[in-house]
């Protein structure tokens, strides 16, 4: 016998090709990943990421091609096989039974018996409560599901992989809503795992994390293969030529003279229990005041309260000069304020409905006549439009929105609020699980919006985002306002986490 190779390959993709009706979504895409290695997967939204690793995780037969799993030709019909050969999958959108426990989630279906075939629920919890050391995370195995954040939820994901004794992790954009901490405690999971072989596919769109934590990258557009390099040696900016195959100029752009400006909305004194302490700030016509802040800060919590999704316990919000009452969301419509959510999927889309359908959901009105009888033909040249701009991959705007990428699903909210026509837009997070290419896109749209009169508040975890973008930045801690700043390049990070970290003094959070 020959000496194991340093870094034996577990898997090889050769010539994969995979097509959906109207989509030639992979084209002769090989790839291959070694024991011990992150292997991060790049490319822009619709490239078929996904979709290449759901056709290494049995979900997708390819239509050709052929997998190798250690060496030996794979038949992967279903995820079941494909589990069976140590290969799993934590998909972009995470798919765990709210209502079960962590445990019974781990083991659906592989439940532990005891004679008479009753559940062995104390075998059941002691063998999670195994992976969970293994990974070094604290859990209670018997925790419900349901009301575990998304990070944790995750790694109760990556528990159950490892159950199946996975030699092969897939990662599908695992960070797009975890905060910092809880990234670094995702990386020293992986980095655990790498150091005991197994080989980590890594999907993300999130640059700074290329090098963090992955070994090599390999680039997919327009379904077809790129390339692969070393992410140590590659500079970033060679991974986004690749990824675009365009140059991107992104240059920050001038911020305008507002003082004269017409104020938009004033916001005095919102209080809602120990979430909002007497927030009050104004925005301009023409102004982008980008809100920053930890997670938890509040910022979604303001947002929320502005257009009437929550109750407030005190406040007022001016428009243009005048009290408005918004006791909820149809009130702040009216009053000509549109909010993209941070949670787009549960509060954003039809996703059984067309693109054009969700485009144009939220401003039907406008293209009716008189009988009510709605403009189809304008409202698909409305919706081509956009698909346009955004630069939406789909095969025409009559595709159902469930069956686009997950990041084109996304800009396809955008398309629908930015078409509603709203005097003040609030936008939560907009360009999570969003490619660099189209990000660029989103951010020359937000500052033609402001430039043409409309008052924008942005919310973002992402504190390059939020420089890039802000004329002004709000910045809050626990549930208040600690501070504005400058935007673009009078600020530095630094000075935003000093405000971002600034918590109100123990006498004041006992009041
Ligand atoms: N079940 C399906 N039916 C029809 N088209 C599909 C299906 N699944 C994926 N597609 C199409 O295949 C292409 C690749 O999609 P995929 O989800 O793999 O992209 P992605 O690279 O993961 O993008 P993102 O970064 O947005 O998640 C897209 O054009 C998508 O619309
Ligand atoms: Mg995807």
């Amino acid at each position: 016998m020959t000496a194991p190779l340093a870094h034996p390959e577990i898997v090889r993709m050769e010539a994969i090709d995979k097509r959906f009706p109207g989509v030639h979504a992979l084209r002769s895409v090989s790839f291959d990943l070694r024991a011990g290695e992150v292997h991060a997967l790049m490319g822009e939204n619709g490239a078929g990421k996904s979709t290449l690793m759901k056709c290494l995780s049995g979900v997708y037969t390819p239509d050709g091609g052929r997998i190798l799993v250690a060496g030996q030709e794979a038949s992967l019909p279903n995820p079941k096989a494909a589990q069976d050969l140590g290969i799993g999958i934590i998909h972009q959108e995470l798919a765990l039974m709210k209502d079960l426990t962590v445990a019974q989630n781990i083991w659906i279906g592989r439940e532990p018996r005891q004679s008479f075939g009753r559940v062995d629920e104390g075998k059941l919890n002691a063998d999670a409560a195994a992976l969970f050391a293994q990974m070094n995370v604290s859990m209670n195995p018997t925790a419900p599901v349901e009301g575990l954040t998304i990070a944790r939820q995750q790694m109760v994901e990556i528990a159950k992989a490892l159950s199946h004794r996975s030699r092969v992790l897939i990662m599908d954009e695992p960070t797009a809503a975890l905060n910092d901490a809880e990234i670094a405690e995702l990386f020293a999971i992986i980095r655990g795992l790498k150091a005991e072989g197994v080989g980590i596919v890594y999907i993300s769109h999130k640059m700074d994390e290329i090098r963090r934590i992955s070994d090599r990258v390999t680039v997919m557009r327009d379904g077809g293969y790129v390339g692969t390099v070393e992410a140590a040696t590659t500079p970033i900016e060679t991974i986004i030529a690749m990824m675009v195959g365009r140059a991107l100029t992104d240059e920050t752009p001038e911020i305008p003279d507002l003082e004269h400006a017409e104020t938009a909305l004033e916001v005095r004194g919102i209080r809602r229990g120990k979430e909002l302490r007497d927030v009050s700030f104004s925005l301009r016509k023409g102004e982008i005041l980008g809100f920053a802040g930890l997670m938890g800060a509040g910022r979604t919590e303001v947002a929320r309260a502005i257009f009437g999704a929550d109750p407030r316990d005190a406040g007022e919000i001016i428009v243009h000069g005048r009290h408005v009452k918004i006791a909820s969301p149809g009130d702040a419509v009216r009053a000509g304020i549109g909010y993209l959510s941070e949670d787009r999927k549960h509060f954003g889309l039809a996703l059984g409905m067309d693109v054009r359908a969700n485009v144009a959901m939220a401003s039907l009105t406008r293209y009716a006549d008189r009988l009510g009888r709605i403009d189809e033909g304008k409202l698909g040249e409305i919706a081509k439009d956009y698909i346009a701009t955004l630069r939406i991959r789909t095969p025409s705007d009559r595709q159902e929105v469930r069956l686009l990428s997950g990041g084109n699903q996304q800009k396809v909210v955008i398309a629908k609020w930015l078409l509603r026509d709203c005097d003040i837009l609030i936008f939560d997070e907009p360009t999570r699980g969003i490619d660099v290419g189209a990000k660029a896109e989103i951010y020359r749209l937000l500052q033609d919006l402001a430039a043409q009169g409309k008052a924008i508040i942005v919310i973002s975890s992402e504190l390059p985002e939020v420089l890039r973008l802000s004329h002004r930045i709000a910045v809050m801690c626990e549930g208040r306002l600690t501070g504005f700043l400058p935007g673009g390049a009078a600020t530095t990070q630094e000075e935003i986490m000093h405000l971002a970290t600034l918590r109100p003094t123990l006498a004041e959070a006992h009041a």
